[in-house]
C-alpha cells in the first residue's frame, strides 16, 4: 500500500520507517526540508534502537523516502498525520493540526484515506469529521474516511512496540463506505495481536486512559515508597508482592523521582487541565501529577539532608540527563528541574550522560550547569551523586573506584536501581525512595539491604547486630 506519514518527529519517524518492514511504500513528509534532506541522506535525528537500522534498509530497498513536498501525499491510499498536539507549556494546542489537515485534506485523492496518529483532545475528535468535511467541500472534493490511529509505542523500544504491538486500535471518525476500516486493516495484515475498533471519541479516551494508568502506578507506587520510609519498609518487596496479583500486575511500580517524557507528564497535566476547565471532576488525575511533581523536589531534600541542611557551594554529580535510558529525549527529564533546584540553592552540579549529544540542549536550558565527559569525571571530588536516569553503564559502573573518587560517598538513588549492599559495602550512604538509608557507619534504615542477597559481609554484620526485626529475619 502507498502510505504518506505527515510529520516526521518521533511518531511519525519511527510509523514510517517501520511501514516499510511489512512492505509498504512509505514517504515521510516534514516542512523541514534540512530534516528530510538528512533523513533522505540516511541520518536519523532522533536516537531510537533499530530505527537507523530500518531506515537504511528501506532508503536501499525504495520503499522509504522523505520530502518536504506536501504534494507527495496526493499519490497515497492512506495519508497518516503525526503532527504535535502539546503545548510549551504543558497544554493541547491543536493548531498545528488544524494547519496541516488545512494543506494536506485537499491534496488527499478521491480513494484515500485520512487516518490521525496523533494523540487529540476529545473535544478536536468531535469537530473533526465536520472540519474534514468542510475543507473537502469548499476544495469541490469527495468526501474522504477520517480515521484515528492511537499510537502506544515508548521510546527506546518504539520499534518493537510498532512491529510487535500488544493491540492496534482503530477509530472510527467518518466512514460511511467501511473503506477506511478496510485500508487500516490491510495495513496492520502482518500483525498477530488484537485490532480493536471503536468510535473515534472511545479511541482517543482509550489512548488518553493507557497513559492515564500507567501514570497512577507510578504515583501510586511513590505514595507507597513514602509510606516505606515512614515505617521502615522496603518499597521494592513490597510491589513485588502486589504485583503477583493478575489483577495489578508488576509494571510500572517502579518508585522514584517519577515520570517524564513527551507523553505521561502532559496527558496527565491536560487531563486535569481539561477537568478544570469543563468542570469535569478529575482529582485522581490531579493527585497523580501532586505525587510527581514532589518526587523531584524530595530528591533535592534527601540529598540536601545527607549533606547537613545546606546544597550551598556543595559539588553534586548528577548521572543521567535523559527521561529514560536508551534514547537522547529531554522532554520533561526530572533531571532538568532537579538540575535547576539544585542550582538555585547555590550547588555546584556536574552532569554525566551517556547521550553527550544532549550537554548543547541541556546547557541552552541550564547554563550553570557543568557537563563531564566522562562518569568519572563528573564524581571527581564530588560531596554526593544522584543517579536521575538509569542507563544500564550507570547503573554498572564501578562503584567502588567511583567511592575514591569522591570527597564524601553519599548516592541519592532516584530510580531505585543500585544495589543498596554493593553500595553500602563501597562506604556509602545510600537512600533511595522507599528503601529507607543505608550505611555501614550507623545502620540505619537498612530495610533496602533486605533485597540484596546475598549481602557483603560487612553490611551482614551491622545487619545481624541491628535491633530491626527485618535484619533478625536474614
Ligand atoms: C509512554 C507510554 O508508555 C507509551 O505507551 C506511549 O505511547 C508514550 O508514553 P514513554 O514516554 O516512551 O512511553 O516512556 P515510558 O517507558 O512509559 O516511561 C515514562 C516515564 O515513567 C519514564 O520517565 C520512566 O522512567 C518512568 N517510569 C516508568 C517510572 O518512574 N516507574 C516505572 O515503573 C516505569
Amino acid at each position: 500500500m502507498r502510505v504518506a506519514v505527515i510529520g516526521q518527529g518521533y511518531v511519525g519517524l519511527v510509523t514510517a520507517a517501520c511501514l516499510g518492514e511489512w512492505g509498504h511504500e512509505v514517504v515521510g513528509i516534514d516542512a523541514d526540508a534540512a530534516k528530510m534532506a538528512r533523513l533522505q541522506a540516511g541520518q536519523s535525528p532522533i536516537r531510537e534502537p533499530g530505527l537507523d537500522e530500518l531506515i537504511e534498509r528501506h532508503l536501499d530497498d525504495g520503499l522509504l523516502h522523505f520530502s518536504s513536498d506536501i504534494r507527495a501525499v496526493s499519490a497515497a491510499q492512506l495519508v497518516m498525520v503525526a503532527v504535535g498536539t502539546t503545548d510549551a507549556d504543558g497544554g493541547w494546542q491543536t493548531g498545528t493540526m488544524r494547519a496541516a489537515l488545512n494543506d494536506v485534506v485537499p491534496l488527499v485523492s478521491d480513494d484515500g484515506v485520512l487516518a490521525i496518529r496523533s494523540t487529540l483532545p476529545p473535544e478536536f475528535v468531535r469537530q473533526l469529521p465536520a472540519f474534514v468535511g468542510a475543507i473537502r467541500e469548499a476544495n469541490g472534493l469527495a468526501p474522504i474516511p477520517v480515521m484515528l490511529n492511537p499510537e502506544f509505542t515508548r521510546e527506546s523500544t518504539a520499534v518493537s512496540d510498532f512491529l510487535t504491538p500488544d493491540r492496534v486500535v482503530i477509530g472510527i471518525a467518518s466512514d460511511p463506505s467501511g473503506r477506511g476500516l478496510k485500508v487500516m486493516r490491510r495495513l496492520y495484515h502482518e500483525i498477530d495481536a488484537p485490532v480493536v475498533v471503536l468510535k473515534a471519541v472511545d479511541a482517543c479516551l482509550a489512548k488518553l486512559a493507557s497513559n492515564l494508568f500507567l501514570a497512577t502506578k507510578i504515583s501510586f507506587a511513590n505514595e507507597m515508597a513514602a509510606l516505606c520510609d515512614a515505617f521502615g519498609g522496603t518499597v521494592d518487596e513490597v510491589v513485588a508482592a502486589v504485583g503477583l496479583d493478575p489483577r495489578i500486575g508488576p509494571a510500572f511500580l517502579r518508585a522514584g523521582i517519577g515520570f517524564g517524557g513527551s507523553c505521561l507528564p502532559h496527558q496527565v497535566r491536560m487531563v486535569s487541565r481539561m477537568g478544570d476547565a469543563l468542570g469535569i471532576q478529575t482529582p485522581l488525575i490531579s493527585a497523580v501529577h501532586q505525587v510527581n511533581e514532589r518526587q523531584r523536589t524530595q530528591f533535592v531534600d534527601r540529598l540536601r539532608e545527607q549533606l547537613g541542611g545546606s546544597l550551598a557551594g556543595r559539588r553534586i554529580a548528577l548521572l543521567g540527563l535523559t527521561f529514560k535510558p536508551n534514547t537522547d529525549d529531554l522532554r520533561e527529564a526530572p533531571a532538568l528541574t532537579i538540575a535547576e533546584l539544585m542550582l538555585a540553592e547555590g550547588a555546584e552540579v556536574c552532569a554525566y550522560d551517556p547521550a553527550p549529544g544532549v550537554y548543547a540542549r541541556v546547557a541552552a536550558i541550564l547554563p550553570g550547569l557543568y557537563f563531564a565527559p566522562s562518569w568519572r569525571e563528573a564524581l571527581d571530588g564530588a560531596d554526593a551523586v544522584g543517579l536521575v536516569t538509569e542507563w544500564p553503564e550507570l547503573v554498572a559502573l564501578d562503584w567502588e573506584a567511583a567511592a575514591g573518587l569522591m570527597r564524601q560517598r553519599i548516592v541519592v538513588d532516584g530510580r531505585n536501581v543500585l544495589s543498596v549492599a554493593r553500595l553500602v559495602d563501597a562506604g556509602f550512604t545510600y537512600v533511595g525512595f522507599g528503601r529507607g538509608v543505608a550505611s555501614l557507619e550507623d545502620g540505619v534504615g537498612l530495610a533496602g539491604a533486605a533485597i540484596d542477597h546475598p549481602a557483603p559481609s560487612a553490611l551482614r554484620a551491622t545487619m545481624l547486630t541491628g535491633a530491626r526485626p527485618v535484619a533478625a529475619e536474614q
